[in-house]
């Protein structure tokens, strides 16, 4: 398998009913993931781009959380209609979606 030039987590972390903390699984991330996984497939990039689920990458409240490496950039409340853009502009360009960037409270 070649090394991917993008590595993408999305959250897909679950929480009982009641936990102090949010969760991403609750605010349709599995959807989001879903989404990620079908444009990587409509784009046939399997050698570029790699997408992984993840348990909680920290800024709960901010969820769903999705982080991309190598650049380290987390991207909060990310819904399944700005998948696409992100693979437009940060996974083909690397051109991050600047309006889906974490605030750097969370992540700085
Ligand atoms: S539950 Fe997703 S970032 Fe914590």
């Amino acid at each position: 398998m070649p090394k991917p030039q993008k590595h993408v987590f999305v959250c897909v972390q679950n929480r009982p009913q009641g936990h102090p903390r949010p969760a991403c699984s609750h605010k349709a991330a599995p959807e989001v993931a879903e989404e990620f996984f079908w444009q990587l497939q409509q784009r046939q990039l399997f050698d570029k781009v790699q997408v992984s689920t993840t348990s909680c990458l920290g800024p709960c409240s901010e969820g769903p959380s999705v982080l991309v490496y190598p650049e380290g950039i987390m991207y909060a409340g990310v819904g399944k209609d700005d998948v696409a853009e992100i693979f437009d502009q940060h996974l083909q360009n690397d051109q991050p979606v600047e309006r889906l960037l974490v605030s750097k409270e969370f992540w700085g």
